[in-house]
């Protein structure tokens, strides 16, 4: 068996920059997606199989739109380990011990059944404001609606993330450990708005909305009502302060400081920009 990293979620926020590191550094990788080829679905243990042949390692991505994805994962991992991969990292979410719901539960499993795993655990992301959930608000009315009212959040940038599972999936040895993988800054949404608003040039704001109308959004966005709920919940306890902890799961992994809030909205102030023939939906 080679060296081959099956990447799965590979069009998505985490996995498409995993994907480049992957091809810059010239390791080779498969995409485990939909349209890929072979197709590989969650839902189709069929199509596991091909997608499996040859592969050493798997960066693991649950679909936030399964209610069902972490059992389905399971089931593939012991697919994936009679066909004879290796390596397995988990993308998970911070504050989720192994054992915990979703993601934890495939965690514990990992702890349970493989010799050479790394779970990591991430804050939420700087890019749900600009390809994820908040995009649409921004553009179309210049505004962030959550429940997290005024507490903090130490985002982490999906390029970071990727880098930690690049260098997770390359260490000399197993990690066999979990990592938290946070910003440097901890910060309110007021504050995201602010910075947002300065980088694209016009002010945004933050709308505060209840946990129930937090769910009822999701559910809008098609997610199952149970995941909605659970994501819903979830951002509920950022307005309770769980999440304003910075941890250094980042550094240990990369060696390298974290991407900062006002970095990625200067990065990212065309996708808020509003082009003066374009209506703001577009
Ligand atoms: N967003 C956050 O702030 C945050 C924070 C912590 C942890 N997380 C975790 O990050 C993970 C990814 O969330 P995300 O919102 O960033 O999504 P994402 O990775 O941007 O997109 C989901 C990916 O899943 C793939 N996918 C969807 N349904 C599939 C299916 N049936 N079979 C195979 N692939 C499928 C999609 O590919 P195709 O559509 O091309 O098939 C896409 O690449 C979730 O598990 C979430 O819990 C997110």
């Amino acid at each position: 068996m080679g060296d081959l990293v099956l990447v799965t979620g590979a069009s998505g926020k985490t996995g498409r920059s995993l994907a480049s590191l992957l091809t810059e550094r010239g390791l080779a990788w498969r995409a485990a997606s939909r349209s890929g080829e072979p197709p590989f679905d969650w839902s189709r243990p069929d199509t596991w199989d091909a997608a499996l042949e040859g592969v050493a390692s798997i960066y693991l991505v649950a679909s936030p739109a399964m209610d069902d994805a972490h059992s389905r994962m399971v089931a593939f991992l012991q697919s994936a380990m009679r066909k004879g991969a290796r390596r397995f990292v988990l993308l998970s979410m911070a504050s989720l011990p192994a054992g915990g719901p979703g993601p934890g539960q495939v965690h514990q499993w990992l702890k349970d059944n493989s010799g050479d795993w790394a779970v990591l655990c991430p804050t939420a992301f700087m890019q749900n404001f600009s390809e994820g959930p908040f995009l649409s608000s921004i553009r179309a009315e210049d505004t962030i609606y959550s429940n997290t009212g005024t507490g903090r959040v130490p985002f982490i940038s999906t390029l970071d993330i990727a880098r930690a599972a690049f260098a997770a999936l390359t260490a000399s040895s197993a990690l066999n450990s979990d990592f938290t993988l946070t910003g440097d800054e901890s910060i309110s949404y007021d504050r995201v708005a602010e910075l947002i608003g300065q980088a694209c040039g016009r002010p945004i704001s933050h709308t505060h909305i209840s946990t129930a109308a937090m769910a009822e959004r999701f559910v809008g966005r098609g997610l199952p009502e149970p995941t909605a709920m659970f994501l819903a919940a979830g951002y509920q306890t950022i307005a309770d302060g769980a999440q304003d902890r910075i941890a250094d799961g980042l550094r240990t992994l990369t060696g390298r400081p974290a991407t900062t809030f006002q970095a990625f909205a200067q990065a990212s102030a065309d996708v808020w920009r509003r082009a003066p023939n374009r209506s703001p939906t577009d």
